[in-house]
């Protein structure tokens, strides 16, 4: 298959990640069926790119006219067989789970045409093992988006043990037709290489509180004074979504051993469903 070839884009999952990538695909032109479990996910999606196309139209970062068409070309469903019938690509996005994964991969191959490829957006989780649920490893990848996938420029494309180099190729132009700008990752180990940087440095600044050497505050001021950060490690977690950044350490922990262990902070977090931004409380509030 060739560039042009792609003419539809599915993506599976409709949340942080999900809706914003569907959002990217759009706005360069491809028909996107952005697909969710249920209604109220996909629902919430939609209005969620709605409103961020809205922000970058009044920022001037594209005209409403050019706002108004990219939503158009956004199909929100929920029935995995009309998503993707017509898909040429697959962007899978859903929670940060080996096991939720696999289980749509096999959905998701029951139904989807011989000639699409399957990239999955995952943070951490080894892309060969989750190519073998398929029939297709050859023309499955790694196509790892960061958040907010419409204001950040980079697309790490990893290989799986099996996949091809077509499939990279074609998977690296699609991340340019996007505007954004690719970086090949050759091992599919962990975290990959940002989430290998930024979930440590993240999963140490919960330390740092949980021993009582430093505050939220201070930890997020020097972050970002000191270190040039955009954002302080607690707001980028908040921002993230502190399950995805426990599940990425959880993963990290196991494969990787003990330096990894998620912080007692972070983990009482995702226990009392204090996720950041998408549930109103975080390590701040936005309420
Ligand atoms: N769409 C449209 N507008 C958005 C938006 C979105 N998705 N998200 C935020 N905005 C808006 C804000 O509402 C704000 O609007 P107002 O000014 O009206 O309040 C505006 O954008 C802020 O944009 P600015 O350009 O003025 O601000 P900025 O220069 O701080 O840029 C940023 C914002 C690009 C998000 C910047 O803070 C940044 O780069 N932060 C770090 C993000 C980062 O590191 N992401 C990677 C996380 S790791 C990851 O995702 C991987 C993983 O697997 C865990």
């Amino acid at each position: 298959m060739e560039l042009e070839d792609i003419n539809t884009v599915a993506v599976l999952g409709a949340g942080n990640m999900g809706h914003g990538i569907a959002e990217v695909a759009a706005m360069a032109g491809y028909d996107v069926n952005m697909r969710d479990i249920k209604d109220e996910f996909v629902q919430n999606g939609y209005e969620q790119i709605e409103w961020s196309l809205s922000k970058l139209a009044e920022k001037d970062r594209l005209t409403q006219k050019e706002a108004d068409a990219a939503l158009d070309r956004v199909t929100p469903l929920v029935a995995m067989e009309e998503a993707v019938a017509d898909a040429d690509f697959v962007v899978e996005a859903v929670p940060e789970q080996m096991e939720i994964k696999k289980d749509v991969y096999e959905e998701l191959e029951s139904v989807a045409p011989d000639h699409a490829i399957f990239a999955t957006n995952t943070s951490s989780l080894s892309v060969s093992e989750l190519a073998e649920v398929t029939e297709r490893p050859e023309r499955f990848c790694g196509m790892h988006f960061f958040n907010p996938p419409v204001r950040m420029q980079l697309v790490e494309v990893i290989s799986g043990a099996q996949t091809a180099e077509e499939t990279l190729d074609l998977t690296e132009a699609l991340a340019e037709e996007f505007g954004k700008t690719p970086v090949r990752v050759h091992k599919d180990s962990p975290g990959f290489i940002v989430n290998r940087i930024l979930v440590p440095l993240m999963n140490e600044a919960c330390w740092l509180v949980d021993q009582e050497e430093a505050t939220i505050e201070t930890v997020d001021s020097t972050a970002k004074y000191g270190l040039g950060l955009p954002m302080g490690a607690f707001e980028l977690g908040d921002q993230v979504g502190n399950d995805v950044s426990y599940h990425v350490l959880e993963y990290m922990h196991e494969v990787l051993g003990e330096a990894y262990e998620p912080a007692a902070l972070l983990e009482e977090k995702v226990e009392n469903e204090e996720l950041g931004k998408k549930t109103g409380t975080g390590f701040y509030d936005y309420e």
